[in-house]
């Protein structure tokens, strides 16, 4: 039987319980298509931080390395100061591991309800695919004369062509094996961001170049955000820098039901990748049984993807598809009419 070796990091808050019900899905899922999940939990979070000072260690990144994927629950912590477990954590895991691509569909299941009244699931279904590991997220920049009334803080978006270009590659491949509307979106800034852009879109025109079956646009990125909510049809896969994938991502996951669905990848087509749901830990509800754990089960769904195992994979997005068109009322914490392990247990029953 085909054995996957999986690293399991829970998390803060909610990113527990919300990775039960996922693990939950996941061994049921393994069972029917007969392959195995050899889990291996890490206490990669803030409770171990605030007990030992460990951010995440040289030997951490080692044990994670050896493994097929990795599934996240969440990271944040109410007792940390932010930014710390978020860059320490997860970003260093992103960027160590080369998780080039952070892929984040959105999609409107029937029965879920979008704030857009007028549009439903044949017009919400598009994927962004957000550059992971430059851009503003780097780190690089510093202070001078801090705090004084002279203080300067300068803070670089670092936009190599080598990254770039992997990440476009990515978006035309993936539009390709979409196989839908087969048009990739650049969203960018060109009119102001001159350097970081140019780069970028003459990147993506030459990329474009290596694919005449799929069509190319382009979007500023406030436009974007507009068209995201105006004519959420007209997208099938955007491509943006990390910092504008991050904003956009929000919007999509409100316009797919809510951060209570909404999953995402963070994708080393050649090593090892990270899934997670793209909301945080959400302190105020931990160990309340009121998270929704659909998004987390969407990134196992992810995961399982990405190992190969599409019909176990399909087999999930039923069973969620089937769970909120029949049964679950909302995707907001507490809204959902079932609890967080009897929506987990709901989509168990739905497999098949
Ligand atoms: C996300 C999150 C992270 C990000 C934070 C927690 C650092 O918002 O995954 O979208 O900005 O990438
Ligand atoms: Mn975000």
């Amino acid at each position: 039987m085909k054995k996957y070796k999986i690293a399991v990091i829970p998390g803060d808050g909610t990113g527990p319980e919300v990775m039960d019900e996922n693990i939950k899905v996941l061994n049921e899922v393994s069972k029917k298509y007969g392959f195995e999940l050899d889990y291996e939990f890490m206490d990669f979070d803030g409770t171990r931080y605030l007990k030992t000072g460990t951010v995440l260690t040289n030997d951490d990144i080692a044990r994670v390395s050896g493994k097929d994927a990795i599934l996240l629950g969440a990271i944040g912590h109410p007792d940390v100061k932010p930014g710390i477990l978020e860059k320490g954590i997860l970003l260093k895991l992103r960027f160590e591991l080369d998780q080039y691509v952070n892929l984040r569909p959105v999609k409107l299941y029937e029965g879920v309800e979008t704030p857009l009244k007028d549009k439903g699931p044949a017009d919400i279904d598009f994927v962004v695919v957000r550059e992971n590991t430059e851009g503003l997220y780097c780190g690089t920049g510093g202070f001078l004369k801090k705090g004084t009334p002279d203080e300067v803080a300068i803070q670089d978006s670092i936009n190599t062509r080598k990254g770039v270009e992997r990440c476009i590659r990515f978006a035309f491949e993936y539009a390709r094996k979409r196989n839908k509307k087969k048009m990739v979106t650049l969203c960018g800034k060109t009119n102001v961001l001159t350097y970081a852009f140019d780069l970028w879109e003459r990147a993506f025109y030459e990329v474009a170049k290596e694919y005449p079956d799929i069509k190319t646009d382009y979007a500023h990125v406030d436009a974007t955000c507009m068209w995201m909510v105006k004519n959420p049809e007209h997208f099938d896969v955007i491509v943006t820098d990390n910092l504008f994938g991050d904003i956009i991502t929000d919007l999509g996951a409100v316009l797919q039901g809510g951060m209570g669905i909404a999953a995402g990848g963070n994708i080393n087509p050649e090593g090892v990748s990270m899934f997670e749901p793209i909301g945080g830990s959400a302190p105020k509800y931990t160990g309340k049984n009121v998270i929704n754990p659909i998004a987390c089960i969407a990134s196992g769904q992810m995961m399982l993807e990405q190992l190969g195992e599409t019909q176990a994979a399909a087999s999930i997005e039923n069973a969620i598809m089937k769970a909120v068109k029949n049964d679950i009322k909302s995707m907001s914490a507490g809204k959902m009419g079932y609890g967080t392990r009897e929506t987990g247990d709901l989509i168990k029953e739905y497999l098949e």
